[in-house]
């Protein structure tokens, strides 16, 4: 074993791909608990590191970038960064990295398995059965959307919103989406319309949120924008929570002003707006459109290359604020 050179602070688990990596070079401490740090040990922990793994979890802000000062960078292990002030950490030099590549599959996949929940009311029926009290088939038992053929509107047509779009092939979908850029690959492929946000809305019968959290995207899905769906749509929601006035949601779900919503994430993480646990025609998982094996294990593989890159001086591959080496 050579010097290890380099402290690294961990602050959680991740995969052992990662952490392995790390060891060989660095002296890796890891938050033992299975929990997210509170803010006081975030803010101690960061003292006095060569470099921080973080995740999306943990808000790094203008406080913690002072608090860990002399370190060479801050890797985060998702592939979306609203947790992380890159101005602040661009105007004290500071690298951050995310890990994007390595989950676009998983999360298109995990679209689709929510697309399906909620259009064919899987966890609905899945409850009945286990409640004991189904009474066999019935023809108005459980009817819900179809899917080959129908409209798929993917707000984002980035790598992920891409390529849950793409996946739409073998179920020959119209696909609208809507994005500041034109997606060509989407055009001459799937034949997909570069629509206005409002055009796709009104016209979709299954819309995926594929929009990383911004300040323009932050409730981009507000009541207005539900009104425009029809009322037999689904929302998807893969992105961020915020993305979507959890709110304003809940009360179209319960008026059925849309037939329902399938979330992989919330705007208040993990507090759920009120109502929407009580409803049966929302399908809600944990935050898991990363969570296959290949995923994780990339994620955390990839946050450990950025940051052995950032501490040893050179510009990590993911770097969300390049202009600090210009
Ligand atoms: C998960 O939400 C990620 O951003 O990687």
């Amino acid at each position: 074993m050579g010097d290890k050179v380099f402290k690294v602070y961990v602050t959680r688990r991740i995969p052992e791909a990662g952490l392995e990596l790390l060891r060989k070079s660095c002296d890796v401490e890891v938050n033992p608990e299975d929990r997210p740090l509170t803010r006081a040990e975030l803010l101690e922990k960061v003292k006095g590191r060569d470099g921080i793994i973080t995740l999306l979890t943990d808000r790094v802000d203008a406080e913690v970038l002072d608090a860990a000062a002399g370190a060479k960078g801050f890797a985060n292990c998702a592939v979306g960064f609203d947790n992380l002030d890159i101005a602040a950490a661009t105007a004290r030099k500071m690298p951050l990295s995310n890990t994007p590549g390595v989950l676009t599959l998983a999360a298109a996949e995990m679209a689709w398995a929510l697309l399906f929940a909620a259009g064919r009311r899987v966890v609905e029926s899945d409850k009945a059965m286990r409640s004991g009290g189904w009474q066999g088939w019935g023809p108005l038992q459980f009817i819900g959307g179809d899917v080959s053929g129908k409209t798929l509107g993917v707000v984002g047509a980035g790598r992920i919103g891409a390529a849950m779009a793409m996946m739409s092939k073998g179920f020959g979908m119209k696909v609208l989406y809507a994005d500041d850029a034109p997606n060509p690959r989407l055009e001459a492929e799937l034949g997909a319309r570069h629509v206005g946000l409002a055009e796709l809305l009104k016209d979709s019968d299954y819309v995926s949120l594929h929009v990383p959290l911004t300040p323009v995207t932050r409730h981009l899905i507000d009541a207005e924008a539900l009104a425009l769906m029809k009322p037999t749509a689904y929302l998807i929601n893969t992105a961020r929570g915020p993305v979507v006035d959890e709110a304003a949601l809940v009360k179209a779900l319960k008026e059925r002003r849309i037939a329902g919503a399938a979330l992989d994430v919330y705007e208040f993480e993990p507090r759920l707006a009120p109502g929407l646990a009580e409803l049966d025609n929302a399908v809600l998982t944990a935050h898991t459109a990363s969570a296959t094996r290949s995923s994780r294990d990339g994620m955390a593989l990839k946050a450990a290359e950025n940051l052995l890159a950032m501490m040893s001086g050179a510009r990590p591959p993911d770097c969300l604020n390049p202009e600090i080496y210009k």
